[in-house]
């Protein structure tokens, strides 16, 4: 999803206001994509009812839950760290302690983990998480308690999510969940379930909540936004026709995009992510018509082979997804779209490899997430296909593809130079304290002296400087 956050490497803790009422220590961290913070907020606020309030010290915590990824090798393998973690803060610190293992390597682990790793004591797949307070009582009662159980129906629509470590400014809105496309590769949909869609008037309810709070930013979240449609409930798949599911009274994506521009023209609307084969020109156009909607689209493409992508169950060849690309500059001018790209998938040859950099070079992404293949068991791709691309091949294709984004990144980030841009401030910048940091509504990083603006602004910023991947410039004034 848009600003995955490095599944690999960083872990989140996170904390939230406290209830005074409440005396249980819940220490919550999150790997992974956005919808797993999405999700750990879900948490939070079914345990706060509980009588946790969260703690970012492990050591004081009595309830310590870390909400998985499975998407790659490496996610899990770092997962597994933070558990031989967790265990030796029980044995030396604090053997009260409960460790609850929550998101997609429970749902693929199931029991497993409870045999594998001695310290788990609960284990929750992602649509069971209403059940955790019943299943702290089995573990209360000494009991290990597994619920895995994916649903057709639950979307969490009813929760409202507590903000959890959040800046107060910019939040995550979830409008679905799982996912129906089964690319090869994909481990999602076993962990995920299927693609259900949350009610459009609970999601709109969740927005005007976050603007009465002074929210100024959402991101409309989803596997696969662009399959958004709300049709009173279940499985898409449940209707027999085509026909018969239009006869439903009906929201799709772009008339979510659109009723939420339009009852909150003040607040800044991003969406991830989208997926080639599922984006209608309409969102573009919706897209186009707000000025609160951001010109940013994240569009993996994941090769830029049109055998690869038939290997990968993608529904889209190179030159489908390339006009897409054109159809977006027209409708949009100067949108800037970035990339999920994996290498070295069961089969990639160096000419697929080389149309991979060529298709890089066509569109020149704004910026990219780039992978290289890790067979999940489960999923197609491991059942059929030989993962035969030597690890030096693709450690070397996977540089020659950072390289050139990096390039690429570069140019983009240039284009700015001498603008004026709009810049919601988040953050005080890392490297300076004097500076602000915050996004462009292309999604650009910009930076500029503080003087008198505040955190949660929007701000006219001239661009004078620019590094790869960051803005540099000055405030003129508020937008
Ligand atoms: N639709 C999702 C994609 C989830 S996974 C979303 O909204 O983000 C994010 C990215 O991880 C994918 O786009 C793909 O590039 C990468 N990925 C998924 N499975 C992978 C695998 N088995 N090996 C390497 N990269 C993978
Ligand atoms: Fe995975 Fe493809 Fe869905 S990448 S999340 S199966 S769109």
């Amino acid at each position: 999803m848009e600003k995955i956050i490095d599944e690999n490497t960083q872990g989140n803790t996170l904390t939230l206001e406290a209830r005074d009422n409440n005396s249980k220590k819940l220490y919550i961290e999150s790997y992974g994509c956005a919808m797993n913070f999405s999700d750990s907020e879900i948490v939070a606020s079914i345990l706060a009812d509980q009588g946790y309030n969260t703690t970012n010290l492990l050591e004081e915590a009595d309830l310590v839950l870390v909400n998985t990824c499975s998407i790659r090798d490496k996610a899990e393998q770092t997962i597994r760290k933070r558990l031989e973690k967790y265990n030796a803060v029980k044995r030396s610190i604090n053997p009260k302690m409960k460790v609850g293992v929550l998101g997609c390597m429970a749902e693929r682990l199931k029991e497993k983990f409870l045999e594998e790793e001695k310290i788990v004591d609960l284990v929750v797949g992602p649509d069971a998480y209403k059940d955790i307070p019943n299943l702290l009582k089995e573990v209360e009662e000494g009991r290990d308690a597994v619920n895995v159980i994916l649903s057709k129906e639950e979307t969490y629509g009813d929760i409202s999510p507590v903000r959890l470590g959040g800046n107060g400014i910019t939040a995550y809105v979830s409008i679905t969940r799982g996912c129906d496309n089964m690319c090869t590769f994909c481990v999602v949909p076993f962990t995920r379930g299927r693609e259900r869609s949350r009610d459009p008037q609970s999601i709109l309810s969740e927005i005007d909540d976050l603007a009465e709070k002074n929210y100024k930013e959402i991101t409309l979240l989803g596997q696969n936004v662009d399959s958004y449609l709300w049709y009173g409930g279940g499985l898409k798949k449940d209707f027999k026709s085509a026909s018969e599911m239009q006869q439903a009274t009906a929201t799709d994506f772009a008339q979510l995009l659109d009723m939420a521009a339009t009852a909150h023209p003040e607040m800044r609307i991003r969406f991830s992510t989208s997926n080639p084969q599922d984006m209608h020109e309409e969102v573009l156009h919706i897209v186009a018509k707000h000025k609160n909607i951001c010109n940013h689209i994240h569009l993996p493409v994941q090769s830029g082979s049109t055998r690869i992508l038939k290997e990968m169950n993608r529904q889209h060849t190179r030159e489908e997804y390339m006009k897409l690309i054109e159809r977006i500059w027209e409708i949009i001018p100067g949108c800037s779209i970035s990339q999920d790209l994996i290498i070295g998938f069961p089969t990639e040859t160096e000419e697929d490899h080389k149309e991979t950099l060529s298709l890089m070079e066509q569109v020149k992404y704004g910026f990219g997430y780039m992978y290289k293949y890790s067979e999940r068991p489960g999923t197609m791709a491991a059942r059929k296909l030989e993962d035969d691309v030597p690890e030096e091949t693709k450690s070397r294709r996977l540089t020659e593809i950072v390289n050139l984004q990096q390039k690429h990144s570069a140019i983009r980030t240039a284009e700015f130079l001498g603008e004026t841009v709009t810049v919601l401030i988040e953050k005080e910048s890392k490297k300076n304290k004097d500076e602000w940091s915050g996004r462009t509504e292309h999604n650009n990083v910009a930076v500029f002296p503080k003087e008198n603006y505040k955190a949660g602004d929007f701000v006219l910023v001239k661009i004078t400087d620019c590094t790869t991947a960051t803005l540099i410039g000055e405030a003129v004034g508020y937008l």
